[in-house]
């Protein structure tokens, strides 16, 4: 059967739309919409909860006209409503689902509340048609984690951060040295000139074993090596900025290399893949790529970073399984895609860890 099925995310900072066209085993994307709000988190260093659910909620009306228009649907032909139902901000995510709640009552149409992690775990398969089990290392600003995917529902979680996420620690890094935000692109900018075996900076959490993982030490690292300079040479050169991020960078991608080693090494998959908006760093993707010989997969960067054409796939998929919710569905702050998982205590710029 040929479904047309409205996605809508907004669980973080970004407002998306998107219109998914087919069935779960051969799915199109007709549209894909994200509208950022950078901009209005910029003058306070990270998202303000408040503010991005405001925006949220002024924007969404918009961004789903958007996505219509751009995919040349109309409303009436559309099968079913996927809202992000968490995990994420709540009031960006209250947001999101009440304006699907309205367009599913409206238009007498099923609402599906989405796992906004289920969507990036997901992303293989719409991009690639990845076949299961694979590994999956999901790492953005709000979450860092190894999920073996066994099916649309079956997620086993290898491990994951203790404390910060790395885009978080990109963007605190950027903050410490003067970058602008997002930091993740700015420092890896910069690190294009640096060296990244001036400063030793530490592989946190190499020496225990298993696949969990710690970045926020590594940012206090950062911290230390630029004061070490402001003390002893009055500041910082460009080449020091460039130098410095370089060695993050690459300490970053170490630990991220070889706790991916090992959590292939347990997980018995098929193939690598990697989702979240720190799959875009360069250097991060040539070494998890070198990690292993099986297929390694990097969904295009609109695709990583937070959108609703995985909303919209993931409720593709549960539609087809006839799982819809009703007018009950609850927004939900922390919806672990593991619920036998011990829970993490790390809390990213998504708030509490999932
Ligand atoms: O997946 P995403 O768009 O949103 C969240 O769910 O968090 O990821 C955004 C994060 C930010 O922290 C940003 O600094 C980081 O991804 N990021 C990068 C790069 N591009 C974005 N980190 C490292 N290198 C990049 N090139
Ligand atoms: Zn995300």
């Amino acid at each position: 059967m040929t479904l047309t099925i409205l996605g809508i995310e907004s669980s973080c900072d970004d407002t998306a739309t998107a219109v998914l066209r087919g069935s779960g085993d051969a799915p199109v994307i007709l549209s894909n919409t994200v509208r950022s709000q950078t901009d209005l988190h910029a003058a306070y260093g990270g998202v303000v909860p408040e503010i991005a659910a405001r925006a949220h909620a002024e924007t969404l009306d918009l961004m789903v006209e958007h996505a219509l228009e751009q995919a040349d649907v109309m409303l009436p032909e559309i099968d079913a409503i996927a809202v992000t139902a968490g995990p994420g901000l709540i009031g960006g995510v209250l947001s999101g689902v009440m304006a699907a709640k309205g367009l599913a009552m409206g238009l007498g149409k099923p609402l599906i509340g989405v796992n906004h992690l289920a969507g990036h775990a997901l992303t293989p398969r719409l991009t690639d048609g990845v076949a299961f089990p694979y590994l999956l290392l999901l790492v953005s600003g709000g979450h860092c984690q190894f999920l073996r995917v066994d099916g649309p529902e079956a997620f086993t979680r290898l491990g994951g951060t203790i404390d910060d996420a790395p885009g978080e620690a990109f963007d605190k890094v950027a903050r410490l040295l003067g970058l602008p935000q997002p930091g993740g692109p700015s420092v890896e900018e910069a690190a294009l000139y640096g060296n990244p075996s001036r400063f030793k900076l530490p592989r946190p959490l190499l020496d225990r074993p298993g696949c969990d993982l710690s970045f926020s030490g590594l940012k206090t690292a950062v911290l230390r090596a630029r004061d070490d300079m402001v003390a002893t040479q009055g500041g910082m050169s460009e080449q020091d900025r460039s130098d410095l991020c370089a060695s993050f960078q690459m300490a970053v991608a170490d630990v991220l290399a070889e706790k991916s080693r090992r959590a292939l090494a347990d997980a018995q998959v098929t193939a690598f893949a990697v989702a979240g908006g720190v799959a875009a760093n360069k250097t991060l993707r040539a070494k998890l790529e070198a990690v292993t010989d099986l297929p390694f997969i990097a969904p295009p960067l609109a695709l990583c970073t937070d959108n609703a054409a995985m909303i919209a796939y993931v409720g593709m998929l549960a539609f087809e399984a006839g799982r819809t919710d009703d007018m009950s569905l609850r927004a939900r702050p922390r919806w672990p895609l593991d619920v036998d998982a011990a829970p993490m205590i790390g809390s990213g710029k998504k708030g509490a860890k999932a």
